[in-house]
């Protein structure tokens, strides 16, 4: 009996001392779950205030962010040396298209010689990246505008270059390459007659088409298709040709006019369809090098450094009528092409493809009329050139 009272007391403690930890157990979750909800309900009554908080903090990073810029703008920007012209020698001089790849270059070497220069593009093909290392130079301007628009400027020169180059480019809009070409010269050719400019047209060797003559020179006519999908350019140059001769005769302007031939260099677009650019970009991308046709076509290539030498020493020159820039060392496409693949190594392959409509089989300038009159001939090398332009190729696709 005794034995059975002892067991059954036991039993009972144990059993007292289970529920009690039960439910200290319970009453510990619900307190926690009291103090979870407790957290909900504190956050989600301070919502607002913090909203409040994150948004004023925001705006006040971004009042910060505001004043380092303006502070970044008051620490002097450092520019390539520039020469110090007098004001009898220094020119204000205004470069359409001067934020596209020959017109920046033009750009740099005015600039570095001394002058003030305006540079006027609508940024169709050109960049603010090519031009931006002079913003901000007492020299220097830089205007956004169309010149399809008349403009109102006072220059004491025109470098007229502004109009796409690149076949895919200006076949884009075929008339507002026309526009630019023919409106857009004619309102160069206006703004140079009221300031008294001179102004050189930067015209092209498609102006002679398909050519029936080898070499071209100045004296050739040409032989271009009317309306074939090079139209829009060729004729648009033919056409600003002739303008430019109108206004010498009937207006008195003093007129310079360029037929450049094909020009490589850093700063080309990558993408612009041609020879050079497709040819380096398929090598350096593993892609392989596509020539249209069978590649028995020629063309002669220039660095842009020695185009605008050209174009400098034409407008500084009193020679009025047409003047050829070009390099007259011919190559053909394949040519090009294997010398790209030994340049650039890798395990490109060269492929043909279809031929292009219209696309001219011969390319070469008879550059006697330059040598005479202007006293240039070009001086880079077609290894160094392209050596230049493939560094610039590897630094765009940042691969160096
Ligand atoms: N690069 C060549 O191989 C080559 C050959 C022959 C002739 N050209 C001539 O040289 C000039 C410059 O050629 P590029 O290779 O530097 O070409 P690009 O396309 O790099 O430069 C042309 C510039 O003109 C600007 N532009 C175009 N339409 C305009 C408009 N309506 N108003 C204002 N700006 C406008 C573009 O934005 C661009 O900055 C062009 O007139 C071209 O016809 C070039």
């Amino acid at each position: 009996m005794l034995y059975l009272s002892i067991k059954y007391k036991i039993f009972v403690g144990l059993l007292v001392s289970a529920s009690l930890i039960a439910s200290t157990y319970l009453f510990g979750i619900h307190l926690a779950s009291l103090e979870t909800r407790d957290i909900y309900k504190e956050v989600y009554n301070s919502a607002p205030q913090l909203k409040k908080d994150l948004e004023e903090a925001i705006s006040r990073v971004r009042g910060l962010e505001e004043k380092l810029r303006a502070v970044e703008l008051m620490v002097p920007k450092t520019y390539d040396e520039v020469t110090y012209l007098n004001y009898l020698k220094k020119k204000r001089i205004l470069i359409t298209g001067g934020a596209g790849f020959v017109g920046s270059h033009l750009v740099d070497k005015l600039m570095k010689s001394g002058h003030d220069v305006v540079v006027v593009d609508n940024f169709f093909t050109g960049r603010r990246k090519n031009v931006e290392h002079w913003i901000g130079h007492a020299n220097f301007e830089l205007i956004h505008h169309d010149i399809v628009n008349p403009l109102y400027i006072e220059v004491d020169k025109i470098y007229h270059l502004a109009s796409p180059a690149s076949p895919p480019h200006y076949m884009e809009n075929p008339v507002k390459t026309i526009k630019t070409n023919s409106l857009g010269t004619l309102n160069m050719l206006g703004l140079a007659k009221r300031v008294n400019a001179t102004i050189l047209i930067a015209s092209t060797s498609e102006v002679y088409g398909d050519p029936e003559v080898h070499p071209q020179s100045e004296t050739y006519w040409g032989h271009v298709n009317p309306i074939g999908p090079r139209a829009c350019y060729d004729e648009g140059k033919r056409i600003a040709e002739t303008l430019t001769y109108a206004y010498a005769k009937m207006e008195d302007v003093e007129v310079r006019v360029a037929r450049i031939f094909n020009t490589y260099g850093p700063r080309m677009h990558m993408n612009d369809g041609r020879v050079v650019s497709n040819f380096i970009l398929g090598a350096l991308q593993n892609n392989g090098i596509t020539v249209y046709g069978g590649g028995q076509q020629t063309r002669s290539f220039q660095y842009v450094s020695d185009l605008v030498d050209g174009l400098i020493a034409l407008m500084e020159s009193n020679y009025t009528l047409p003047v050829n820039i070009g390099n007259p060392s011919e190559h053909t496409i394949n040519e090009f092409a294997t010398i790209i693949k030994g340049m650039i190594g890798g395990n490109s392959e060269i492929k043909h493809i279809a031929a292009m409509e219209d696309d001219p089989q011969k390319r070469k300038p008879d550059i006697k009329r330059a040598k005479e009159y202007l006293g240039w001939e070009p001086k880079v090398s077609l290894n160094e050139g392209l050596k230049k332009t493939v560094d610039y190729f590897k630094q765009e696709l940042k691969l160096m």
